[in-house]
């Protein structure tokens, strides 16, 4: 860890890269984050257009930047950027964390997934273990969280898709970490899961994907990967359809980012306060 009170050298300097990315929690998060540890970091939003990652990145590199977060579209750039992977990047197939090493290599991990089960297991009481869990989408969103899903022993696991084929595609390349079973939209009839975890891009455009009414087991949880100031379409369907409970990734956009900080600063914030006081900002501002 930095010395906190060493005024004398510049602020380490973090920045999340992606496009767009002005909207990013990601620097509030960080900050607070770094004022919790007591390190003195300066955390950026980096807008950068398609073509131009490794540009942006070499230039952030040569201003002294010590690691980036990714967003959208840049994982797959920075898995391909990486020069040693975390075993949960390589499985993934997508970067979100980077680090510049002192030996000048760029070490890429992913803590999407463990974001994501963190979220679910310590702040929702929703742990996937034992339990029959559905994931809908078949993107670049699912292959980052498979594989820690799978790690943590659900019963059951399906992926529908909208177009079945990527769904399958995907069972054929984690099957090695896991059994799970893929599907259509249309194929879920009869099936009911305690856990079902949208992870389409449909939210982006407030549509909900075609799923039966009866896909939710007494007690459910319905979870959307997207966070927004209120409720996505996405929970609003899923509390109409009979989920007991429904939750925004707004608890794992902020596991995530800790994930990322123990591996820049080789400390754990604390989470909870965090998410309480976003959540709480959210509703102030709708
Ligand atoms: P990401 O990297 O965010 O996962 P992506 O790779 O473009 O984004 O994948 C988008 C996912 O959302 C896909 O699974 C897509 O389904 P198709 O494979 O059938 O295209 C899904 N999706 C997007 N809009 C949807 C909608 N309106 N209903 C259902 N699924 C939708």
């Amino acid at each position: 860890m930095s010395d906190p009170f060493d005024f004398e050298r510049p602020p380490l300097r973090y920045a999340v890269i992606g496009n767009p990315v002005a909207h990013s929690k990601s620097p509030l998060i960080h900050a607070e984050f770094a004022r919790q540890c007591g390190i003195r970091l300066e955390y950026t939003a980096i807008q950068v257009d398609p073509g131009g990652f490794e540009q942006a990145v070499g230039n952030f590199r040569a201003a002294g930047g010590r690691g980036l977060n990714v967003t959208l579209p840049f994982k797959l750039d920075a898995w391909r950027y990486a020069d040693r992977l975390s075993g949960r990047a390589r499985r993934a197939g997508a970067v979100n964390t980077l680090k510049f090493e002192a030996d000048g290599r760029a070490f890429g991990d992913n803590t999407d997934g463990v974001g994501l089960v963190r979220d679910l297991v310590d702040n929702l009481g929703a742990d996937p273990a034992g339990r029959r869990v559905l994931v809908v989408g078949a993107g670049g969103a699912v292959r980052g969280v498979l594989a820690p899903l799978l790690e943590r022993g659900p019963v059951r696991l399906v992926i529908a898709n909208r177009t079945a084929e990527k769904a399958r595609e995907l069972v054929a390349e984690f099957e090695r970490v896991g059994a799970l079973e893929g599907s259509g939209l249309d194929q879920l009839q009869g099936s009911a899961f305690h856990l079902v975890i949208n992870a389409t891009a449909a939210s982006l455009s407030a549509e909900v994907p075609a799923l039966p009414q009866e896909i939710f087991a007494p007690g459910a949880l319905a979870y959307d990967l997207m966070y927004a100031d209120r409720p996505t379409a996405f929970m609003i369907w899923a509390a109409a359809a009979g989920a007991a409970r429904t939750a925004d990734g707004l608890g794992m956009l902020v596991e995530q980012a800790a994930e990322s900080f123990l591996l820049w600063h080789g400390v754990r914030p604390e989470t909870k306060g965090m998410i309480q006081a976003l959540r709480r900002e959210a509703e102030r501002t709708q």
